[in-house]
């Protein structure tokens, strides 16, 4: 499953193992990969565009200055537009190259302008894999980050040498991608998130109380996002009538103090959503009996008191998760409330909406909201509230990795 929808960018350069590429693109593709073919000009020397484009069932990109190429794709969209990239055969020329910098062709080119991972499995004579020069650049490389595979030990291909150097078989090549990719679909694995969804029930007596319109849809989607990035998910939930997100933890609370009770307790975290519609106030007293209507009485009057703040509790306690995120219902002036908010709440981000009853957002389906943070104020389209949670769970995986 780790290889369905992914997209690897294959870089084939100049080595007789390349005829094992042809191979390593048919496991990759029978596992549901989409796998983009680069070759350089030395690579064109061992096999064809025509065998690994056919087998790929792509174009074959060999060209840094080919007109059709760059106005199709682009060199640095190619770069980018990728899950992984992989180099098979990694020569070491092409590995000197990478270690230094140098962008002379499409291949290096695209390793210079990648953010993705790249893995390379090397492959050249066992001198060449033992020469200083070449230490000295994988030594580069791993500092870098790049990630390898092989080279294995045996005979070579062209000569009757042994040592190490051959090209790691392709599925271990297989493997060493999936275990790459399967942590990069996870970013936030390790991670402990606290999430709140839904309005609270602040009680008038035991058969009524004071309630809001949340529906509980977007913080329900937030925590199961998260879940899904890896993140261990302690949600706590106002009264809902939707479902228990799957593999999260689903708290159940009513009122305000419980689920600040329920957060604290759920305490130390790194990330903390905080979407609930908590009620501002509660009755001071609540009765505990149901206060009765007397014909020819008074109307009874409803002296009401705070209540915590559990995103400001959050934002300024002594185990404040790294990234704190708060939600801002407004019906105007929505950027500056924000803002304030930021400020006022010890956040990080505040994802801030208009919830005018106009815009239909308490309780529907869709949300349109803004991005507030100290590095400035982002609109995000019109979404489905999954789509929304899915979008900001990436975001906060990144802010996390960028520390
Ligand atoms: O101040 P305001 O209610 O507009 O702030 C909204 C944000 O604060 C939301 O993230 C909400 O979950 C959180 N909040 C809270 N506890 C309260 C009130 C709001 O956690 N008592």
């Amino acid at each position: 499953m780790v290889f369905s929808g992914k997209r690897i960018l294959l870089i084939i350069s100049g080595g007789i193992a390349a005829y094992k590429s042809l191979d390593l693109v048919r496991r990759l593709r029978e596992r549901g990969a989409a796998v983009r073919p680069v070759m350089t000009s030395g690579a064109q020397e061992f096999v064809t565009p025509l065998a690994v484009g056919a087998l790929a069932a792509d174009h074959v990109f060999t060209d840094l200055f080919s007109r059709q190429d760059e106005q199709d794709v682009g060199h640095i969209r190619l770069a980018r537009d990728c899950d992984l990239v992989l180099v098979a055969p990694a020569t070491a020329d092409l590995m000197a190259k990478m270690a230094n910098g140098l962008a002379d062709d499409l291949a290096s080119t695209v390793l210079l302008a990648t953010d993705k991972p790249v893995l390379i499995a090397p492959a050249m004579n066992p001198h060449m894999w033992s020469h200083a020069a070449t230490k000295r650049n994988v030594e580069t490389l791993r500092a870098d980050g790049i990630r390898f595979v092989g080279p294995m030990a045996g005979e070579m291909a062209e000569s009757r040498e042994a040592g190490v150097g051959r090209m790691a078989e392709p599925l271990d090549i297989v493997a060493a991608a999936e275990v790459i990719l399967d942590t990069t679909a996870k970013p936030l694995a390790g991670r402990k998130a606290i999430v709140t969804s839904g309005p609270t029930h602040e009680p008038i007596d035991p058969v009524r109380y004071i309630a809001n319109r949340s529906s509980g849809r977007q913080g329900h989607a937030i925590a199961a996002a998260l879940a899904r990035l890896g993140a261990d998910v302690t949600l706590v939930s106002g009264p809902v009538t939707i479902a228990d997100p799957a593999g999260v933890r689903t708290i159940h609370v009513e009122r305000a103090e419980e689920m600040r009770d329920a957060v604290l307790t759920a305490l130390p975290a790194d990330i903390a959503v905080m979407v609930a519609a908590v009620a501002d106030w509660r009755v001071a007293s609540a009765s505990d009996q149901k206060i009765k209507k007397h014909p020819g009485e008074s109307i009874p009057t409803l002296a009401l008191t705070e209540n915590p703040d559990i995103l400001k509790t959050i934002g300024h306690h002594t185990m404040r998760p790294k990234l704190v995120v708060g939600f801002a219902a407004e019906t105007q002036d929505v950027d500056s409330n924000a803002k304030a908010k930021l400020e006022r709440k010890g956040a990080d981000m505040i994802v801030a909406n208009d919830v005018s009853p106009s815009t239909g957002i308490m309780g529907g389906a869709r949300n349109r909201v803004k991005i507030v943070s100290r590095s400035g104020v982002e609109q995000w389209p019109d979404m489905a509230k999954d789509d929304v949670a899915a979008k900001l769970a990436e975001l906060i995986a990144e802010r996390l990795r960028q520390g």
